[in-house]
């Protein structure tokens, strides 16, 4: 009798974790690229997650995405973290070696510039300032990336000033703060402008941002998805600007997650668009 290996499984660990779209997004890629794993998801009180994230391993997961609220308590637990994870502060994606350490990496960052670069193949980091709304964990992923990719300046604009204050001490020097109220003063001369924040999501206010300033060709993003369209975005295309909205994130940030643990570098294109959408 031969040994049939065990299926390769990963998932997502989070509390409450009923809300993740991750599922879907890898079991589509699972049978597109028919890979006999399995992509679960993980609900872990956070009294139990050390415990919890160790037996993986051993139960045949190969690796797991993070969500809310363990992005950061991980960090003190992994055995290695990539340089962007560490300098971010937080981790999305591990990866179990099969000595059974971890490895702990961020991927939200290069997911927001894989998507803003697929939607707006002309916008380059070096193209110019970047204005960033919002000083959360959200943020800090996306200012980490612009920096890392060389955009000559970060202008961050945040409701609570001393959040703001706390990553422009952390970034340095090519981050400068700007006043909350004056935030839309200041989409003035930047190649691209985000909210990061999660206003405009269902159930939320919408952010009230003006584009009367803002440069014509300038980029406007949004991480927020739900709704597809928001107040913000629609704004935007309204005065001309290209927009970009906050599906593209999610599905780009998993992309090496999947690639580590069942081996095949997979695509984001329409169709896995689709079917992250519809479910
Ligand atoms: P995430 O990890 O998703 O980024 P977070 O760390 O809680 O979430 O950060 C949320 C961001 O949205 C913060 O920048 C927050 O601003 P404050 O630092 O002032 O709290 C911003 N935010 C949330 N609700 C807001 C509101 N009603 N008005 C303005 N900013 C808001």
């Amino acid at each position: 009798m031969t040994d049939i290996p065990p299926p390769p499984l990963a998932g997502v660990v989070g509390w409450p974790i009923g809300h993740s779209r991750s599922p879907v997004l890898h079991g589509h890629w699972l049978s597109r690229y028919r890979i006999k794993g399995y992509y679960i998801p993980i609900g872990l009180r956070p009294q139990d997650f050390e415990d919890g994230i160790r037996s993986l391993p051993r139960l045949g997961f190969r690796g797991v995405n993070l969500t809310i609220p363990f992005k950061e308590t991980i960090l003190s637990m992994a055995d290695s973290i990539s340089d962007r994870a560490a300098l971010i502060g937080a981790a999305n994606t591990l990866v179990f070696r099969e000595d059974g350490s971890i490895y702990a990496d961020n991927t939200d960052g290069i997911g927001f510039l894989e998507s803003v670069r697929s939607s707006a193949p002309y916008w380059s980091p070096k193209s110019g300032p970047a204005l960033v709304i919002g000083a959360g964990g959200a943020a800090r992923a996306i200012v980490s990336a612009l920096l890392t990719a060389g955009v000559p300046e970060v202008r961050l604009a945040n409701r609570t000033r001393t959040k703001a204050e706390m990553l422009k001490e952390h970034f340095g020097a090519r981050v400068t703060q700007i006043d909350w109220e004056r935030a839309s003063e200041a989409a003035a001369g930047a190649a691209i402008i985000v909210n990061t924040t999660a206003l405009g999501m269902v159930g939320k206010p919408p952010l009230n941002f003006g584009f009367e300033h803002a440069a014509p060709n300038a980029v406007v993003v949004d991480i927020v998805y739900t709704p597809l369209e928001t107040e913000f975005l629609k704004r935007a295309a309204e005065c001309g600007l290209h927009v970009v909205d906050g599906v593209g994130m999610l599905l780009h940030q998993a992309v090496p997650g999947f690639e580590s643990w069942f081996g095949v570098r997979p695509e984001v294109d329409e169709e896995l668009r689709n079917a992250v959408l519809s479910a």
